[in-house]
């Protein structure tokens, strides 16, 4: 079947095998007939973070496993345990509307809640790690049952041990998280304050902080129901101090935060720098209003925007000398 509809690239290519886990058990079932069949698994969530090059010999798993139960309440807390095959929007306005904090930041981000570990996903001040509790997943070869805690999923910048030592080893089923009932506001963020103040709230809430995220991620990341991607395309490299001032140096203007291992460089900064901001090659480009998220037109190819995510890679490596590594996975 077609994966179109199931990546938010856009990108026409096939699957020679297709199934639905809307359960464990299916999972398991899923995981034997890819096993009997001698053909490689390639589990699926929303495909948000994906770019489809090739049609896929393989069985391609999209995990439907649903459900928002609360697990225990206190008088400041809830915990709660979510299917991997939510949607991530979704979750985060059911938490607003039940009163809970802590993923309001995360408001309008593509995929399911099962991936959203995978990278750490963040935005406008706070990561997933700050409110994640425990997860559940399978193994793909045991099938068993394994229960990984905070400090297990070895949580970075758009990182976990699930995108390194254990790649390709576990499947998310479920994602417990802690909301809190007396929620703590995160405005630090400089385009959250502007654009609460511009929308003239003054009274802060889980409702006005979403809202204003959304009103910023829509005035300039591009709906991928309308223009295919994957949101950034890239991760913000960091480099050391002294490669930030050598930059400098002759980019006086270039933007730089500092953090614990050098400074991170907006990756967006150094494609508009490059040249790249806006422009088009036939169906696919790189977006005109934030030029880390590269975009598909209409029947883009994979394997184009992928060359084209090279190009970029290559220009900025010759301007800069700074390697971007894309947060995209490719299959
Ligand atoms: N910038 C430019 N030119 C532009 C746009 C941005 O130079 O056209 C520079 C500016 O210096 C700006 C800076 O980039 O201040 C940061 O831009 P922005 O606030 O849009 O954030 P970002 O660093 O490009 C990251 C995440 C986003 C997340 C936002 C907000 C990564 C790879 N991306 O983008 O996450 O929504 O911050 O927190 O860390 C995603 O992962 O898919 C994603 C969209």
């Amino acid at each position: 079947i077609s994966l179109k509809a199931f990546n938010t690239f856009g990108i026409d290519k096939k699957a020679y095998f297709f199934g639905i886990a809307k359960s464990i058990d299916d999972l398991k079932e899923g995981i034997q007939k890819a096993k009997e069949k001698g053909i490689p698994l390639v589990i699926l969530g929303g495909g948000s973070n994906i770019l489809l090059t090739k049609d896929l010999n393989a069985l391609v798993l999209k995990i439907e496993i649903k459900g928002i139960k609360l697990i225990k309440e206190s008088e400041t807390e809830v915990i709660v345990e979510v299917g991997a095959g939510e949607d991530w929007h979704s979750l985060v306005l059911h938490c607003i509307a039940k009163g809970w904090g802590g993923v309001e930041n995360l408001s309008l981000i593509p995929g399911t809640v099962g991936a959203s570990p995978m990278q750490n996903i963040g935005a406008y001040g706070v990561e997933i790690k700050d409110v994640f509790q425990e997860l559940k997943a399978i193994h793909r070869e045991s099938l068993e049952k394994k229960i990984f805690q905070w400090q297990d999923c070895k949580f970075g910048y758009r990182e976990s041990v699930f995108k390194n030592d254990l790649k390709g080893q576990f499947i998310i089923t479920h994602v417990v998280f802690k909301f809190q009932k007396k929620p703590i506001f995160h405005v630090e963020y400089g385009a959250i304050g502007k654009t609460l103040s511009e929308m003239g709230i003054t009274d802060l809430s889980l409702e006005a902080i979403s809202n204003a995220v959304m009103h910023i991620r829509k005035s300039k990341l591009p709906d991928p129901k309308i223009i295919g991607n994957a949101g950034s395309f890239f991760k913000n490299p960091t480099i050391s101090k002294i490669q930030f001032e050598i930059i400098k140096s002759k980019h006086p203007e270039i933007p730089g935060f500092p953090t614990e291992s050098g400074v991170k460089i907006p990756a967006a900064w150094l494609i508009e720098q490059a040249g790249w901001k806006g422009k088009t090659f036939g169906n696919i480009g790189v977006h005109k209003l934030q030029p880390l998220v590269l975009v598909n037109y209409g029947d883009g190819d994979g394997k184009q925007i992928k060359e084209l995510s090279q190009k970029i890679q290559d220009s900025i490596l010759e301007k800069f000398n700074i390697l971007l590594q894309p947060e995209v996975n490719f299959l």
